[in-house]
């Protein structure tokens, strides 16, 4: 039986797995108490994940019938993160293993999110490009089989939720504005105003997203109150567009130079309506199979990285506790198109 606890954002979360069967998947998300400083406060999130976690182990043992001590490994997210956040999740996996003589697995974020693909109802199997777009990270993968995968692109600086979620702020819409910018984007004309989009050659899959917000800002600043007005829902489609062509492209992009003819998509990022519809067609049109997990699967959960553990080494107890938690990922330079992970060691 695997527990698994995910923290590395600002979703407080845990999972019980018993061969291949998702008994439970507990996720408090904290959206309301950050909503209120417009954005994720990395220090206020690890305090809130320390008053939560334990209620939420309790109640995904509770949800799955099952006890601490039938639990024969910990699997648990360490990189990448906030700091803070994550090192709630790895103390508190290091206790629960030590206490119960569990065995522990070390679980990358990202790989949590490819593994999301491989569980019910419609598991997916490699290979497959992945497209992980959330408020946190934007990278495309490779999957050649379960149990690995290789960043072939990535965003240089901000996520692609996080230019959403920004430029929905500018548009007065409140945290986080992903989904409402969505909303309001349904009623207006994307070619309103062409929004620029950095590292737009077909050969470069990694993103920039922080030009395209600089630019709405400054879009905003010139134009009238009145234009702003009239035309809020035109300037929100625009902008929505000009990211989502920029994911589109890349992730087709990644398919045709690996000659991959499967797609999925996992993140926050995943539920927006113009990328399902416009990815759905273009993959239609080349003959490309997409998959799109359910929306509990694809936002931050213990599940994936319950799914992930699976596939991955387990380690006595007492070797883990030499582990800490890596913020930025251990993502070191392969290939001409590909960041090979390093598993933490
Ligand atoms: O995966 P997630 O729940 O949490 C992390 O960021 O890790 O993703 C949240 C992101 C936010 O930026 C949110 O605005 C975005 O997903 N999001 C959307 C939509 N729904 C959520 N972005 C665009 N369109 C949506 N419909
Ligand atoms: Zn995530």
């Amino acid at each position: 039986m695997i527990l698994a606890i995910e923290t590395s954002c600002d979703d407080t979360c845990a999972a019980i797995m018993k061969s291949d069967a998702l008994l439970s998947s507990v996720v408090s998300s904290q959206t309301d108490f950050h909503a209120r400083y417009g954005g994720i406060v990395p220090e206020v999130a690890s305090r809130r994940h320390l008053e939560l976690i334990n209620p939420v182990i309790d109640a995904a043992l509770k949800q799955a019938d099952a006890r601490l001590n039938q639990v024969s490994r910990v699997a648990v997210t360490t990189s990448p993160g906030l700091i803070g956040a994550l090192l709630v999740g790895v103390a508190t996996a290091k206790a629960i293993a030590w206490a119960c003589g569990a065995e522990m697995t070390a679980v990358n974020h990202l790989e949590g999110h490819i593994a999301a693909n491989y569980l019910a109802p419609d598991p997916m199997e490699p290979p497959f490009i992945c497209l992980i777009a959330s408020g946190g990270h934007t990278s495309i993968v490779f999957v050649p089989g379960r149990g690995s995968f290789e960043v072939v692109g990535q965003t240089l600086d901000d996520a692609a939720g996080e230019a959403l979620d920004k430029g929905a702020r500018l548009l007065g819409l409140a945290y986080p504005g992903g989904a409402e910018l969505d909303d309001l984007a349904r009623d207006g004309d994307p070619g309103y105003h062409q929004f620029p989009v950095a590292l737009s050659r077909p050969d470069n899959l990694d993103f920039s997203f922080s030009g395209i917000k600089t630019s709405l800002f400054y879009y905003l600043r010139a134009a009238g109150k009145e234009e702003i007005q009239k035309h809020r829902a035109d300037i929100a489609a625009s902008y929505q567009s000009a990211v989502v062509s920029s994911l589109i492209d890349k992730t087709l992009a990644a398919a045709g130079l690996l000659g991959c003819r499967q797609i999925c998509l996992s993140g926050g990022v995943s539920a927006n309506s113009e990328l399902r519809r416009r990815l759905a067609d273009a993959c239609a049109g080349r003959n490309i199979g997409l998959r799109i997990p359910p929306p509990e699967l694809c936002t931050d959960n213990a599940a994936m990285i319950a799914s992930a553990a699976r596939f991955l080494p387990a380690m006595p107890v007492d070797d883990f506790l030499r582990m800490g938690a890596i913020a930025s990922g251990g993502f070191a330079k392969g290939g001409k198109h590909a960041r090979r992970w390093k598993p933490v060691t």
